[in-house]
């Protein structure tokens, strides 16, 4: 579909709820991006570009969005937690946060797990996933008491068992369930359909048999049930099937077996917007509403006591809070095959802290950030500085004519998956991410250098 100039036009910020970029960006008096009262351009000359710059009180405000949401939805059924998804981006700092606002921690490894615990989150509001934990984080869980170890498979229940039984400890564990609905913004993040790696199939009849074995340990005990069904989801109702799935094998296996699954962790995947072309996501209380409804519904038909309800949201709180400031390079008119022309912007970053463009084809927006943008704008791609040509930083935007190298790009909602699923290709250093808020802007996880990178070369 060929690309207007209109509908590539950068946003600019309005401090809309429903905008793409953090609450507290506007354009100051000369015309230049602040963050929560910080010039970009400041914030560039003290830590460097490229960088993540996450607004605090965006990011907070999104976690207490979801507690509120999640508290009201399931107010009159057994309650509800919320547990970050550490993946989206995960420091010290960050758990703070989280941990103020009333969320737990949901960690993959066993530097996630280690550094919630160093922000003080205790165990019954963290969780520890993975389809191949290592004996080490097994350990570790059970160590720290984390509320959700949640299993993956039959191999890994007998591993946890085997574990537990060692350490003369009953684990108490989650069963992680893949209750057939396919969900997600893209093939790679869809996690609950049959053919890929997590969890125990229910209509397989793994699921089952998981719960039959886990009920048949003395070194197991069962806490609950888990089921996430993918990530980027606007579909309210994929979240409705999957939750009727997974309490429908509760229902079965505590009617039929006579034994309590007190708790159920629906998962994260709830989706954001990442440029204006994208539909508007459902709010916090939207996705709780359905989900309440879901459990509301199967207490009703069965008359079991409600499941205390847990959830795992990563994307929705860390994206939208987040942006990335990267300095303008080299600029080229590349001439296309229809006889127009691209303007060709490269920057100081790339894949590197932004693998999802290459890896999902995901569409980002930018906009000029250190001045007034001109009228006269431009079909321009913004890419990297990898020796891939697929390292795409923007896919089609409207900028400024007059941009010139030095001039500082913004690029909003890469708070999640971007620095954590960044890498040091081409050997350049991973950016850090900083914190802005009430005019102060402070590390939250400092940029590397090339000394960082060498230190870990056995011959440099
Ligand atoms: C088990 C689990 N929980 C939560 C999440 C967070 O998902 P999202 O960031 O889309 O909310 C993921 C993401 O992959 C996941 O695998």
């Amino acid at each position: 579909m060929p690309v207007s100039l209109e509908n590539i036009a950068a946003p600019e910020p309005d401090g809309s709820p429903v905008g793409i970029w953090p609450v507290s960006v506007a354009r100051n008096a000369s015309g230049a991006f602040e963050i929560a009262g910080v010039p970009a351009a400041q914030i560039a000359a003290e830590f460097g570009t490229p960088l993540f710059v996450i607004d605090e009180a965006d990011m907070r405000g999104r976690a207490a969005a979801w507690k509120r949401a999640m508290d009201q939805a399931f107010a009159g059924l057994a309650g509800a937690d919320v547990f970050y998804a550490g993946k989206a981006f995960l420091s010290v700092g960050v758990a703070r946060w989280m941990g103020e606002e009333g969320l737990g921690i949901d960690t993959c490894s066993e530097t996630e797990l280690e550094t919630a615990l160093r922000a003080g989150i205790p165990g019954r509001l963290l969780g520890l996933h993975g389809n191949g934990k290592s004996v080490r984080e097994i350990g570790m869980a059970l160590d720290a008491g984390v509320a959700h170890l949640v299993v993956d498979s039959l191999a890994e229940l007998a591993l946890v068992e085997k574990i537990a039984a060692g350490r003369g400890q009953k684990a108490s564990i989650m069963l992680r369930v893949t209750t057939g609905v396919h969900a997600g913004g893209h093939e790679f993040i869809a996690t609950a359909h049959e053919d890929q790696k997590f969890g125990l199939s229910i209509a397989a009849g793994t699921a089952r048999r998981a719960i039959e074995e886990t009920l048949a340990s003395a070194s197991l005990e069962l806490a609950g049930l888990h089921s996430h069904i993918g990530s980027q989801i606007l579909n309210l109702d994929a979240f409705s099937r999957a939750a009727e799935a997974t309490l429908a094998l509760r229902a079965a296996a505590m009617r039929e077996l006579g034994c309590e699954i007190p708790e159920i962790d629906f998962g994260g995947g709830y989706a954001v917007r990442y440029t204006v072309l994208d539909d508007l996501a459902p709010a916090p209380v939207e996705y709780a509403t359905a989900l309440a409804a879901a459990v509301r519904a199967n207490v009703e038909a069965t008359g079991l006591p409600a499941p205390h309800v847990s959830i795992e949201p990563g994307r929705s709180i860390a994206a939208p809070a987040c942006l990335t400031l990267y300095t303008v390079g080299t600029i080229k008119p590349v001439q296309l095959e229809d006889g127009t022309t691209r303007r060709y912007v490269s920057v100081d970053g790339g894949m590197s802290d932004n693998i999802r463009p290459a890896l999902y084809g995901s569409d980002y927006t930018c906009a000029l950030a250190s001045r007034r943008p001109s009228d006269d704008a431009v079909r321009t791609r913004v890419v990297g500085k990898h020796c891939e040509s697929g390292d795409i930083v923007v896919r089609d935007v409207a900028l400024s004519a007059q941009l010139a190298p030095g001039d500082l790009l913004a690029v909003p909602a890469t708070g999640a998956y971007g620095r954590s699923m960044a890498s040091n290709y081409n050997m350049l250093p991973r950016p850090g991410v900083v914190a802005v808020r009430d005019g102060q802007a402070r590390w939250l996880v400092r940029s590397e250098t090339p000394a960082d990178l060498l230190a870990l070369d056995a011959d440099a």
